[in-house]
C-alpha cells in the first residue's frame, strides 16, 4: 500500500476505518423477547452450492409474472405520469380498494372500500394488529403449530402466547374454552393451506368457531396467503363470511403475484380498520403508490383469471412430487400432512426424534429444512419438521426426501 493510498483509506477525522468503535446498544426492553427467525439464521448459514433448501418458504420464482409486472408499472407511468410516485393516501389507493372490496363481496361479504387497508404485505398487517390489539402480558389465542412471523410481530407487544391444538382438521374449536381464552380478546389463526402444516380448517369447524368466538367475545385475525394456491378446489368460504363483525382478515399479492411488491391487505369492520390506518401512518405514512397503481391495473386487466390457474398447477405439481417422494421412501413411522394448497408439508418423525439434530446431520449432506420448534409459541414438538416444496425441481425434491429418509432410518445418533 504506498503512502497515499493509506491515508486515502483513513476516514475525514483520521480514524482507520477498520478499528470498529465499541458499540453500546441500550435497545427498549419490549425488543428482548423477540426472537430471531430460525428461518433466517438457517439461510445465512445454509448458502453453499448444491444446497437442498426445503427450508425457506419462498414462493415459486416461475410463478412471478414479470412480463405482466414490466409492463403494468410501465403502463401506469406512462398514463399517471409523476402522479404514480407522489404520496398517497394511508388506507390506499382508492381504485384498489374498490377492487378489494368488491373481490371479497363476490367471495360471500359485502364489503364497502372504506373497510379495506392497504399495506405493505401481510407482515405489516401482523405488526399493526399487534400494534393496536395487544396488551402486553395479555393472553394471544394462536395455534398449534403456527406462522414464525406472526409470533415475531407479535413478540414486540408481549402477550402471553396461549396455544390452541390442531389435527389434520386444522384448529380445535372444543379445545377454544372459556377458560382458554380467559382475558384474550384475539385468536389469530391461518384457515386455509396453514404454514407451517399445510392443513386447512374443515367447513364444520369454520362454522363452530364462529360461534365459539361470538360465545366468548373474541376476535380473530385470519391470516390468509394462501387462500388462492388450491390445487384441486378452493378452500371454504373464510371465516369472515361467518363472522364479519369480529374478523380481522389479512390476505397478500406475495403469493399470488410476487412478494417484492410487498403489496397485501386487511378487510374488517370499520372501527377497526381506521385504528389500523392511523397506526399505519405513523409507521410509513403509506404503501407505495407505485405499486398499488401496477397491481390495480393487472387486475382491472382481468390477469388473474389467466394467471391464477398457472400458479395454482405449478404448485399442484411441486406438491405432488414431494407427497410421492415421501411415499416412496419414508419408513412407515414417519407421518406427514397431505396439504390440498399451499406450499409446505408438515412431517412428525418418530417421537423419540430431535428434528434439530436431524437438520445438523442433513446439512452435512446438503439438505435442509425448518425444524418444527420454531413454529411452537409454546410446548415444541421436537420431532416435528415443515418441508417447504415450492423452490425446489421434482428430482431435488426426490434426492432430498430419500437422504432425509435415509437419516430417519439410521436412527438418532446422539
Ligand atoms: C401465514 C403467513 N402470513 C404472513 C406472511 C407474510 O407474507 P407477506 O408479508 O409477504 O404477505 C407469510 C409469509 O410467508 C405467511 O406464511
Amino acid at each position: 500500500m504506498t503512502g497515499d493510498t493509506a491515508r486515502m483509506s483513513r476516514l475525514p477525522d483520521g480514524r482507520d476505518p477498520s478499528v470498529q468503535p465499541a458499540v453500546r446498544l441500550r435497545p427498549a426492553t419490549r425488543t428482548a423477547s423477540v426472537p430471531s427467525s430460525a428461518i433466517r439464521d438457517l439461510l445465512r448459514v445454509a448458502q453453499r452450492p448444491g444446497l437442498i433448501l426445503m427450508s425457506g418458504g419462498l414462493p415459486a420464482p416461475s410463478s412471478f409474472p414479470v412480463d405482466a409486472l414490466r409492463d403494468a408499472f410501465a403502463a401506469v407511468l406512462d398514463a399517471d405520469g409523476p402522479a404514480a410516485l407522489q404520496y398517497s393516501m394511508t388506507e390506499g389507493e382508492p381504485g384498489l380498494r374498490s377492487w378489494v372490496a368488491a373481490h371479497e363481496a363476490a367471495r360471500g361479504t359485502p364489503t364497502s372500500a372504506d373497510e379495506v387497508l392497504i399495506t405493505a404485505s401481510s407482515q405489516q398487517a401482523l405488526d399493526l394488529v399487534g400494534k393496536a390489539f395487544v396488551e402486553p402480558g395479555e393472553p394471544l389465542l394462536v395455534e398449534s403449530p403456527t406462522y414464525l412471523g406472526a409470533i415475531q410481530a407479535f413478540s414486540v407487544y408481549g402477550p402471553e402466547f396461549r396455544a390452541i391444538p390442531t389435527d389434520p382438521d386444522g384448529l380445535d374449536p372444543e379445545a377454544l374454552t372459556a377458560s382458554t381464552a380467559q382475558n384474550a380478546r384475539l385468536m389469530y389463526l391461518m384457515p386455509n393451506f396453514q404454514n407451517p402444516t399445510g392443513r386447512t380448517l374443515s367447513a364444520p369447524r369454520r362454522e363452530a368457531l364462529s360461534r365459539v368466538l361470538r360465545r366468548l367475545d373474541l376476535w380473530a385475525v385470519e391470516d390468509d396467503p394462501y387462500g388462492d394456491l388450491w390445487y384441486d378446489e378452493p378452500p371454504p368460504p373464510s371465516l369472515r363470511t361467518l363472522a364479519a363483525e369480529r374478523t380481522i382478515r389479512i390476505c397478500s399479492f406475495s403469493k399470488v403475484l410476487a412478494p417484492g411488491l410487498r403489496l397485501g391487505y386487511v378487510v374488517g369492520p370499520r372501527p377497526a380498520i381506521d385504528l389500523l390506518a392511523r397506526l399505519k401512518q405513523a409507521t410509513d405514512l403509506h404503501t407505495s403508490t407505485l405499486a398499488q397503481r401496477a397491481v390495480l391495473h393487472l387486475l382491472e386487466s382481468g390477469f388473474l383469471d389467466q394467471h391464477l390457474p398457472r400458479v395454482r398447477d405449478i404448485y399442484a405439481r411441486q406438491c405432488a412430487a414431494i407427497l410421492g417422494a415421501l411415499e416412496a421412501s419414508m419408513p412407515s413411522t414417519v407421518r406427514w400432512s397431505r396439504p390440498a394448497g399451499g406450499m409446505f408439508v408438515w412431517v412428525e418423525l418418530p417421537e423419540r426424534m430431535d428434528a434439530g439434530r436431524l437438520l445438523v446431520r442433513a446439512l452435512e449432506r446438503n439438505v435442509a429444512f425448518v425444524p418444527g420448534n420454531a413454529f411452537y409459541a409454546s410446548s415444541p414438538r421436537s420431532n416435528t419438521l415443515r418441508l417447504a416444496f415450492a423452490t425446489v425441481p421434482p428430482d431435488k425434491l426426490r434426492v432430498g426426501v430419500a437422504t432425509l429418509a435415509d437419516l430417519v432410518r439410521s436412527g438418532p445418533q446422539d
